[in-house]
C-alpha cells in the first residue's frame, strides 16, 4: 500500500532570515515617515512581520508607528489559488491619509497582495508600500510588482517562519521547501 505523504528541506536557515531583514529594514527606512501603520496579513505574515517591525526599531525610525493587522480568505488545504480572495476582516485602524507599509509572507500569484493594496487604497490611504519576505515570479497571474522582497524564490512550497501547509508548521524558525513524495512500504 502507498502512503502520501511529504518531506521539509531547508531553504532558508534562521540566521540567514535575520540577516536578510536587517538588510530590508535599511533599505525600507529612508522611505518611511512618522506616523506609518504597519498593516500584517494573518496568519501568514506574523513571525515576518514581528521580526521586520524590531529590524525597523533598531534603527533611527519613524515616530508614531502604529501595527495592525488584517484577515484575508486563505488557499484552504489544496495550496491551489482560486484567485477569488475575501477580506474576512478589516484592519480596525483607519487608514485614510496615512502611509501604509503592507506586509505579507509571500505572493505568489499575486491576488491577495493586489486585492489588499487596492482596498487600503480605496480606503484613502495616502501611500500603500508593500513588503513581502518570499516571491515567486513565475507564478504570477496579476501583474504585481512589490516594493520590497526578501527572497526571490522558484515554484516551490514553502512552509516555517509563519508559512502554514494544511495549519502546520508555522512556529517553525526556518523557511523549509515541502516535498511530496509516495511511500511504498
Ligand atoms: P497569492 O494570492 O497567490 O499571491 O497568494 C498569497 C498567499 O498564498 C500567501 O499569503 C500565502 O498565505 C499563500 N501561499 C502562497 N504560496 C505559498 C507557499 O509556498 N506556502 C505557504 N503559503 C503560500
Ligand atoms: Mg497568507
Amino acid at each position: 500500500m502507498k502512503t502520501a505523504t511529504y518531506r521539509l528541506e531547508l531553504l532558508f536557515p534562521e540566521a540567514t532570515i535575520r540577516r536578510r531583514l536587517a538588510e530590508m529594514a535599511t533599505e525600507l527606512r529612508p522611505r518611511l515617515r512618522d506616523g506609518l501603520l504597519v498593516v500584517g496579513i494573518f496568519k501568514g505574515a506574523i513571525l515576518f512581520t514581528a521580526d521586520l517591525i524590531r529590524a525597523l526599531s533598531r534603527l533611527p525610525g519613524p515616530k508614531g508607528v502604529e501595527v495592525d493587522f488584517l484577515v484575508v480568505s486563505s488557499y484552504g488545504q489544496g495550496g491551489v489559488s482560486s484567485g477569488q480572495v475575501e477580506l474576512l476582516c478589516d484592519c480596525r485602524t483607519p487608514v485614510a491619509g496615512r502611509q501604509v507599509l503592507l506586509i505579507d509572507d509571500i505572493i505568489d500569484t499575486g491576488h491577495t497582495l493586489d486585492m489588499v493594496a487596492k482596498h487600503l487604497r480605496d480606503q484613502g490611504a495616502a501611500e500603500v508600500i508593500t513588503c513581502l519576505l518570499l516571491d515567486k515570479p513565475e507564478r504570477r497571474q496579476v501583474s504585481f510588482t512589490p516594493d520590497a522582497v526578501g527572497f526571490r524564490i522558484p515554484d516551490l512550497f514553502v512552509v516555517g517562519y509563519g508559512l502554514d501547509f494544511a495549519s502546520r508548521h508555522r512556529e517553525l524558525p526556518d523557511l523549509m521547501s515541502l516535498h511530496h513524495e509516495e511511500i511504498t512500504p
